[in-house]
């Protein structure tokens, strides 16, 4: 069997990068990995066990218990804790004011890193993987990455209509979760030097698509 091709898609959060990232696998048939998700889904885990985040030996200890099964259907994305589907509350304030700190912890980006890669090489034709990392750490060899990014306050706005919030609130903890996801000292959010930079700050959405569509074009044929 052929390895699947693979595009890396990283970028902070609200840059629309899982929009694009789960149009595209939609549209090529391809599967599709939101990583955000599993370190929300273990961050969701570790407070329903009641692990205080502070303690990074309690949390590590208590990690690999965590079965994380992220759905790989562009179709129907979401993610499973064992047999619970964590798929809204992992969107939650509770999950998302902590999951930065969680996926700081070494040992756990190890976890979910080796996760990540085991479902990767288990996709048919291709696969669109998302994250922060992806181009950089977890599928270095990826055929395209892309870093998707756009200035702060039209991703503030962005994530504000989305979720039904006030935008001051939204920018206020998009740059916290920036600041915590760019500093940290495993893996911080950076552009892979052999990425492309998008920045939608004034694109559409079917732009961004048709324009990574090409990019795909040109290393599949
Ligand atoms: O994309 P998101 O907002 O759902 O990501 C949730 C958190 O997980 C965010 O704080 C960054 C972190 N993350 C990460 O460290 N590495 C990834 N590959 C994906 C997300």
């Amino acid at each position: 069997m052929s390895e699947p091709i693979v595009v890396a898609i990283d970028g902070p959060s609200g840059s629309g990068k899982s929009t694009v990232a789960r149009a595209i696998a939609k549209d090529l048939g391809w599967s599709y990995l939101d990583t955000g998700s599993m370190y929300r889904a273990m961050t969701w885990y570790l407070q329903d066990l009641g692990i205080p985040l502070n303690s990074v030996a309690e949390v590590v200890a208590a990690a690999p218990g965590a079965e994380i099964r992220p759905s790989t259907d562009p179709l129907i994305p979401g993610v499973h804790v064992g047999d619970t589907d964590v798929s809204d509350p992992i969107r939650g304030a509770e999950v998302t004011s902590a999951v930065s700190a969680v996926s700081a912890i070494p040992e756990i980006r190890a976890q979910l890193v080796e996760l990540q890669r085991s479902i990767a090489s288990q996709a048919r034709n291709g696969i669109v993987l998302e994250g922060r990392d992806i181009g950089s750490v977890v599928m270095p060899k990826a055929q395209l990455k892309l870093f998707i990014t756009a200035d702060p306050q039209a991703r503030a706005q962005r994530r504000a209509a989305e979720i039904d919030a006030e935008v001051s609130q939204i920018q206020e903890s998009i740059f916290q979760r920036d600041q915590a996801d760019s500093t940290r000292a495993t893996s911080p959010l950076e552009i892979a030097p052999d990425a492309i930079l998008i920045d939608t700050t004034d694109m559409q959405l079917a732009e961004v698509i048709d324009h990574v569509m090409q990019l795909i074009g040109d290393i599949d044929g």
